[in-house]
């Protein structure tokens, strides 16, 4: 069975951007590979968050995935700090990453823009992730477009490793939906919808009581003209809430261009809300419930050690081929 592996930040709010771009293929993966999926707390680190709230925020993703439907006998779910070996391969990594790399770095350069104080951890972040990833043998990566960047460098740094120390690693492969791959904002569609927008009705929380949702696709904006069709270039916009609507109902793309030709945006907007709220209705009812069980813990705890088991030989390994054992 090929490995997967995926991470995601316990940074409050999870979006349906996180949820169509990255979650949904993560439970679908669970039946045919053998599933590695970590909640980057060390990763969050990198912008100084409050320890009570960050203990918290990773217990809430933690039980949002279980929500969402992963089945804790299927895959590993784990928290990263639980296994140490993220953060000492890390380091040995990004002792292999240069500056020229790193400062390339799409994400590292939008948000060191959004941010007063820019941490080495900030700018360090890919090496961290590709420790996550090379640690457990990974074939594939399930995320969202805009990790692409960072798993290109991963597969850089593994090669150098490979050829400086010897064949350890598997280079992962992204994997990236088609349809998804970047689910964009509410409120300017050049724009990726993101947990970190100030503006709220920017994106969908995935926690969003039904009439937050109503509203916020009732606001979203639309494109000149009035027809819907399917159009990235052109029609950015209405190509975003197609591909939403898509996605959450199973219909395809061309489908709903048939269903809704020669019927206006009010109508399609109002049909859209309601299947939104419906593909997330029996997740927050399951989240709710997962929270006041109290189950979270035990999951998380029997994660680490399944994790601890595959990463604790593989950084031997590292440990040896580096010159670290004495
Ligand atoms: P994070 O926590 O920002 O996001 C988690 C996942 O959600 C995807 N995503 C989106 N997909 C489509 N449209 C959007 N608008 C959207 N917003 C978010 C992200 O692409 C991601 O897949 N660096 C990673 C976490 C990480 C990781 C790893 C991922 C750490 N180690 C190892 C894979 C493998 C991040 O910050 O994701």
């Amino acid at each position: 069975m090929k490995r997967v592996f995926s991470g995601i930040q316990p940074t409050g709010i999870l979006t349906l951007g996180n949820y169509l771009g990255a979650m949904k293929q993560w439970v679908a993966l669970q039946e045919t590979h053998d599933c590695f999926y970590c909640v980057v707390n060390l990763h969050a680190m990198t912008v100084m968050p409050d320890a009570e709230e960050l203990r918290e925020n990773t217990l809430s993703v933690a039980a949002m995935l279980v929500a969402a439907g992963l089945d804790p006998d299927k895959v590993t779910l784990f928290v990263q700090s639980d296994v140490a070996e993220h953060a000492e391969l890390g380091w040995l990594l990004q002792c292999m990453a240069t500056f020229g790399e790193l400062s390339r770095m799409t994400q590292f350069k939008e948000k060191s823009r959004e941010k007063e104080v820019i941490t080495g951890g900030l700018f360090s972040y890919p090496a961290l992730m590709a420790a996550d990833i090379l640690l457990y043998n990974t074939h594939l990566v399930p995320v969202g477009e805009d990790q692409r960047q960072h798993l290109e460098l991963t597969r850089d740094i593994a090669q150098r490793f490979n050829n400086r120390y010897g064949g350890l690693f598997t280079l992962p492969e992204p994997f990236i939906p088609e349809v998804g791959g970047r689910i964009m904002s509410l409120d300017d569609p050049e724009k990726k919808m993101s947990k970190s927008n100030p503006n709220p009705n920017s994106y969908i929380g995935l926690l969003d009581p039904p009439d937050t949702i109503r509203q916020k696709i009732m606001r979203a904006v639309t494109d000149s003209g009035r027809e819907i069709y399917y159009d990235p270039e052109n029609k950015g916009a209405v190509s975003n809430l197609l591909t939403i609507y898509s996605l959450c109902s199973g219909k395809t793309i061309e489908a709903l261009e048939k269903d809704y030709e020669g019927r206006g945006y009010g109508e399609f907007k109002k049909d859209l809300a309601e299947v939104v709220v419906e593909c997330l209705k029996p997740i927050q009812a399951r989240y709710n419930e997962l929270k006041e069980s109290g189950n979270i813990n035990e999951i998380l705890k029997k994660g680490a050690g399944k994790a601890r088991a595959v990463a604790a030989p593989m950084m031997d390994k590292v440990r040896e081929l580096m010159g670290l054992k004495v």
